[in-house]
């Protein structure tokens, strides 16, 4: 098998856990500081007009999103996720779209992306054109914000330290391996800078970062 098989393997066990991890997914929320931060840093954003949010998983930003949206579309791979977003948020201004984000591409642009606890599951491999996707949902003034973890226990880490693959269980035990990219805030700020993007990352009390800011060659 070549690193792109065994990389697209990875990506099909991650998306398999989302989906089983699904009903039971609040259970396995991180009971870190750092988190209410993030909610004040997305109001104080205001994430307003049209909206996409990428992963959206069982909605955990959706309602906040819809605070200030006036349009919402949300993408995840999980049918189950989907489920209990919709379920979550009622019938309201949503759009859900089932998708694979490593193979969609939008049919509209958006005034601002939002991607919550998802960038730490993109690989390095696909960071770059990660970020061209979000790039060609942006309108030309467009923003983005997102907010994430590096958080990895000792007992995730299967592969060591330095890998970006640990071990995932659901609670009746059953181990996915998925991929959890451990960002420092700086880092990823220096990284995003070198591929067009003005994004400041800010690091929370805890664990957690958000950042926020957008692409100046878009707007030009
Ligand atoms: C850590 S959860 C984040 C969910 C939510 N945004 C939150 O902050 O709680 C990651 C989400 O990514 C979704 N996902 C995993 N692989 C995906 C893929 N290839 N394309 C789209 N969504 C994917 C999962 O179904 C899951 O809902």
């Amino acid at each position: 098998m070549g690193d792109g098989d065994h990389l697209a393997a990875l990506l099909d066990e991650q998306a398999a856990f989302y989906r089983a991890v699904a009903p039971e997914y609040d259970d396995h929320a991180l009971p870190l500081p750092g988190g209410g931060e993030l909610v004040e840093a997305l109001d104080a954003f205001r994430p307003a007009g049209s909206v996409l949010e990428l992963a959206c998983g069982p909605g955990t930003w959706t309602s906040q999103l819809l605070r200030h949206a006036t349009e919402l579309t949300a993408v995840d791979a999980s049918a189950e996720m989907l489920g209990i977003a919709a379920a979550k948020v009622g019938p309201r201004r949503v759009r859900f779209v089932l998708a694979d984000l490593f193979d969609w591409r939008p049919d509209r642009r958006y005034d601002v992306v939002f991607f919550g606890f998802w960038l730490s599951h993109v690989p390095a491999e696909r960071f770059a054109s990660f970020w061209s996707l979000v790039a060609d949902c942006l309108q030309p003034d467009g923003r983005v914000f997102f907010v994430d973890d590096g958080y990895r226990t000792d007992e995730e880490l299967i592969e060591g330290e330095r890998s970006p693959v640990i071990q995932r269980r659901l609670t009746d035990g059953t181990a996915y391996r998925i991929l959890k990219v451990p960002h420092s805030p700086a880092d990823l700020e220096r990284q995003l800078d070198r591929i067009g993007w003005r994004i400041k990352v800010h690091p929370t009390a805890g664990p957690f970062y958000w950042g926020s800011g957008n692409r100046p060659e878009q707007a030009a």
